[in-house]
C-alpha cells in the first residue's frame, strides 16, 4: 500500500469513526432526555435530539401525546435504527412505515396505542390500534431478535377496535428467523405455539413460558423451539407432571434457566437434574407435596454445580437438618441469589445451610408463613461475615426482626441497596442514620 493510499484509508477510517461517535451521541442524548423536565411540545425536543442515522430510539412517556403523523414522517427517515421502542404509540399505519424504512431493527416494542372509551353501559373499553395487518408489515424485519407486543384478542370477548390474533402472532414469528425473545405480557406463549394448527418451526426462540402443559404439548414445544435456553412450566393438574419432566430430560435442550411450579421432587425430577443440571444457572422449584428432603436438596446441589440463582418454595415437613450433619463441600458454591419459603422447615437451619455453602450471596429473599423471630439467626450470620456482600434483602412480614438487628444489618452490609423488613418499632433514627451517612440504601416496610 502506498503512503497516499494509506493516508486515504486512515482518513476515511477516521471519518467513519467520528461519524459513528457522532450518531452514538444522538442515541445517548435522546435516551437521556427523560432526566430533565421539559414542559414544551415534545416534538421540538425530539427534533433537536434525533438524527436520521441514530440507531436507538426509545420513547418516553411524554411522547404518547404526539400524533401519528409525526411518527410516520420521522420514522420513515430513521433507516439505521437497531432498537426502537414505541410502546403505547404504535398503530398499523406506523408499522407499515417501520416495515419499509427500518430493515436493521433487532429489537422493537410495538405495543399498541390505547384509547379509552365508554361502552353503552359506561364501562371503560380499551381500543387498541395494532392488528394482524400491522404485524404483516413487520415480517420484513428479518433481523429482529426481540419483539414486545400486545397479547392476542380473547376470541370470546366483544371485538372493539383493532386487535392482534393468535394466528397473526404465529404467522409473524414463523417469518422471523432470528427471533429469540417474544415479550407478550400475560400471554402463555408456550400454549399458543402448542395449540397452533400450523406446522411451525424450528424457531430461534430462547425463552418460553407455558402453563397447563401436557407431556405431548411439551414434546411439541421442544420440537418447535429446539434452541430454548429458558423454560418456565406451571402445572396444576395432578397427573403427568413426571411425564412432562421426562420429555425435558429426553430432549436435546441445554436449558440455563428452568422454573417449575407445582411439581414434586420425584424420581423424574432427580433424573432431569442428573442429565441437565450442569447447564442450569437458574433453577426455581415450587414443590407441593412434601417431597423436598435434605437429601433432595443435597442432590440438587450436586447435579447443578453452576447454579447462581435458586428459588425453593416448599411446605415440606421433611426438610430437616440432622444433628451432627456435615455439609458437603462444593455444593451451591456459585449461588448469588437465593429465595426460600414457605413453611414448616426450620428457617434458621436452612438459611444457615445455604449461606454457609456460598461465599458471595448478593440477593436474599426469605418468605415464611408463620410469625417467627429471626434475630438470632441474622446476628449469627452477620457475625460470621456471611451476609457481607448482600445488596438486596427482602424479609417477609411474618419475620420479626428487632430494630437493633436492622441497624446492625445496615452497618455490616456495606453493599446493601434494597432492604425490606416489617418494622414493629419506630424507625426514624434509622432513616436518619441512612441519610446522615449518605448511604445508597432504600429501606422499605409493609
Ligand atoms: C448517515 O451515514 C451515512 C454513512 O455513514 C452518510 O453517508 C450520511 O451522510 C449520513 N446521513 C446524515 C444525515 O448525516
Ligand atoms: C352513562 O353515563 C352518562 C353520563 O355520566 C349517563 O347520562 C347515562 O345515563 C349512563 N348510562 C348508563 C347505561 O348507565
Ligand atoms: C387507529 O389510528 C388511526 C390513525 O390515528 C385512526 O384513524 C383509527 O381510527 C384508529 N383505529 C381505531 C380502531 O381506533
Ligand atoms: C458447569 O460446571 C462444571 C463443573 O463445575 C463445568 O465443567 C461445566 O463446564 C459447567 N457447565 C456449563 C454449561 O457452564
Ligand atoms: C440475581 O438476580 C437479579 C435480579 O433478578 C439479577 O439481575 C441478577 O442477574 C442475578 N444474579 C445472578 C448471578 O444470576
Amino acid at each position: 500500500m502506498s503512503r497516499s493510499q494509506w493516508t486515504f484509508r486512515a482518513h476515511s477510517l477516521f471519518k467513519i469513526f467520528t461519524c459513528f461517535l457522532f450518531f452514538r451521541l444522538f442515541d445517548v442524548l435522546c435516551s437521556e432526555r427523560t432526566c430533565c423536565q421539559y414542559r414544551g411540545d415534545p416534538r421540538i425536543q425530539l427534533q433537536v435530539l434525533t438524527h436520521p442515522n441514530m440507531t436507538v430510539f426509545r420513547k418516553c412517556d411524554l411522547d404518547n401525546s404526539i400524533p401519528q403523523r409525526f411518527w410516520i414522517s420521522t420514522l420513515s427517515t430513521f433507516s439505521r435504527l437497531v432498537v426502537l421502542d414505541l410502546k403505547f404509540i404504535c398503530t398499523d399505519e406506523i408499522l407499515e412505515v417501520i416495515g419499509e424504512s427500518c430493515p436493521l431493527l433487532e429489537e422493537v416494542n410495538i405495543v399498541s396505542r390505547v384509547d379509552i372509551c365508554k361502552s353503552l353501559f359506561n364501562a371503560s373499553v380499551l381500543i387498541r390500534n395494532v392488528s394482524d395487518a400491522g404485524l404483516c408489515f413487520i415480517t420484513n424485519l428479518k433481523q429482529l431478535r426481540i419483539l414486545a407486543m400486545d397479547p392476542p384478542r380473547n376470541e370470546r370477548a366483544l371485538r372493539i377496535g383493532r386487535c392482534v390474533s393468535q394466528a397473526g402472532i404465529i404467522m409473524l414469528i414463523s417469518e422471523l428467523p432470528y427471533l429469540e425473545e417474544l415479550r407478550i405480557e400475560s400471554c402463555d406463549i408456550g400454549s399458543t405455539l402448542i395449540g397452533s394448527a400450523m406446522d411451525i418451526g424450528p424457531l430461534s426462540l430462547r425463552k418460553i413460558n407455558c402453563h397447563f402443559a401436557s407431556a405431548d404439548g411439551i414434546r411439541k414445544l421442544i420440537k418447535i423451539c429446539p434452541f430454548l435456553r429458558e423454560l418456565s412450566v406451571t402445572h396444576l393438574s395432578e397427573h403427568n407432571k413426571d411425564a412432562i419432566l421426562e420429555q425435558i430430560s429426553m430432549s436435546e435442550l441445554r436449558l440455563n434457566r428452568l422454573d417449575l411450579s407445582f411439581f414434586s421432587y420425584s424420581d423424574s425430577m432427580q433424573q432431569l437434574l442428573t442429565v441437565k443440571g450442569s447447564y442450569l444457572t437458574h433453577f426455581s422449584l415450587w414443590e407441593i407435596d412434601h417431597s423436598l428432603t435434605l437429601d433432595a436438596v443435597l442432590s440438587l446441589g450436586r447435579c447443578c454445580p453452576n447454579l447462581t440463582t435458586l428459588c425453593l418454595m416448599t411446605q415440606s415437613k421433611w426438610l430437616v437438618i440432622p444433628r451432627f450433619f456435615r455439609r458437603p463441600n462444593k455444593i451451591f458454591s456459585e449461588l448469588r441469589n437465593l429465595t426460600i419459603g414457605n413453611e414448616n422447615f426450620n428457617i434458621d437451619q436452612m438459611l444457615t445451610f445455604f449461606v454457609e455453602c456460598t461465599n458471595n450471596l448478593q440477593r436474599l429473599v426469605l418468605k415464611y408463613q408463620t410469625k417467627t423471630n429471626i434475630d438470632e439467626t441474622l446476628l449469627h450470620l452477620l457475625e460470621k461475615g456471611h451476609l457481607r456482600n448482600v445488596n438486596y434483602l427482602w424479609l417477609d412480614c411474618t419475620l420479626e426482626v428487632s430494630k437493633h438487628v436492622v441497624k446492625r444489618i445496615i452497618q455490616v452490609c456495606e453493599r446493601l441497596q434494597m432492604f425490606t423488613v416489617d418494622f414493629s418499632e419506630e424507625m426514624s433514627d434509622v432513616h436518619k442514620y441512612i441519610n446522615e451517612n449518605n448511604l445508597d440504601l432504600k429501606l422499605g416496610s409493609y
